[in-house]
């Protein structure tokens, strides 16, 4: 039987430490990347795939997330009145997107746990989970193929890429086998943040998952793993190992353009790509670049 649409849910709880003191009183998801906060990105993106309801995991400071996807209306009246119809349009849009929900993971216990507090939200339904500090650029798409292949095989499925060795005690790090789609891998087995010798392979999840609600099930006993955090790749590794509805877990592999907007050197590289692809911006800025990058 075909399954109702796929939601979205996004978590954007974390403590963002990595942007102190950027972060002390925002989330790291509310950074400009050049002039639109990083998770109106990812809602996009969302979107853009065909998706229309969209859940936010709040924590707290995280206001003025749902201010931004709220209407202004003393800004979009003060806007009107002065005919700005190019800012009223930008103002307008991000409340416009998508059906936008929120809800709050009243501590940071993990990104496994901010998921399950999509639960309720989400019902008995597959759902695409989308980072909020983690930009695909729309470019390179990548959420449309990845609910393909949830449909096609009736299982989870990850995004994974490869990372160098010196990078990947930072992620979850797969095990995999070929399919018959050169791309697409069986995942065998997930290790969160291994070190280098200890890797199964070079290939990191990344910030998209396309999951069945039967992760739901394995979340509420998965225990604390790395780091005192409930991690979502360890009930991953449960699902790998035939947890849940049993039909395993896949991979995307994606070899696109991708900005992991947590790291500060990852987010100014996201910002001098993005401004000066923009034709917008791009002219005035590509000579400067020139000119910056020949006095290094
Ligand atoms: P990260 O590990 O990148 O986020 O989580 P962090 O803990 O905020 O980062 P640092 O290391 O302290 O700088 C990946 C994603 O999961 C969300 C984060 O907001 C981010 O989008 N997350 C993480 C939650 O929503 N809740 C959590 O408890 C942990």
């Amino acid at each position: 039987m075909p399954h109702k649409p796929f939601k979205a849910v996004i978590p954007a709880a974390g403590l963002g430490t990595r942007f102190l003191p950027a972060t002390k009183a925002m989330p790291k998801e509310m950074l400009p990347v050049v002039d639109k906060p990083a998770i109106q990105y990812v809602v996009e993106e969302a979107t853009g795939a065909g998706i229309d309801d969209v859940l936010i995991i709040i924590g707290r400071n995280k206001n003025n997330i749902a201010n931004h996807f709220d209407s202004m209306p003393e800004l979009e009246a003060k806007l009107r009145e002065k005919g700005d119809s190019d800012k009223l349009a930008k103002v307008e849009h991000s409340s416009d997107l998508a059906d936008v929900h929120m809800v709050r993971q009243g501590e940071p216990k993990g990104l496994g746990h901010a998921v399950l507090r999509a639960r309720s939200h989400v019902g008995d339904h597959p759902f695409a989970v989308l980072l909020g500090d983690d930009l695909i650029d729309e470019r390179d798409p990548l959420l449309t193929k990845m609910m393909e292949e949830y449909d096609k095989r009736n299982a989870t499925v990850i995004a994974l890429m490869e990372v160098d060795p010196e990078h990947i005690h930072l992620y979850g790090v797969a095990a995999v086998e070929p399919t018959e789609e050169d791309g697409v891998v069986k995942v065998t087995q997930l290790v969160e943040k291994p070190k280098a010798e200890d890797a199964p392979s070079n290939l990191a999840i990344i910030g998209r998952y396309v999951l069945g609600p039967d992760v739901f099930g394995i979340l509420e006993h998965t225990e604390p793993g790395k780091g005192g955090e409930i991690q979502l790749t360890d009930a991953l590794e449960e699902l790998a190992n035939g947890g849940g509805d049993g039909g395993g877990v896949y991979g995307v592999i994606f070899r696109g353009r991708r900005y992991d907007t947590g790291d500060r050197v990852d987010y100014i590289k996201a910002i001098v790509q993005l401004a000066a692809d923009r034709d917008d911006l791009g002219p005035a800025l590509r000579p400067w670049f020139k000119e910056f990058a020949a006095g290094l």
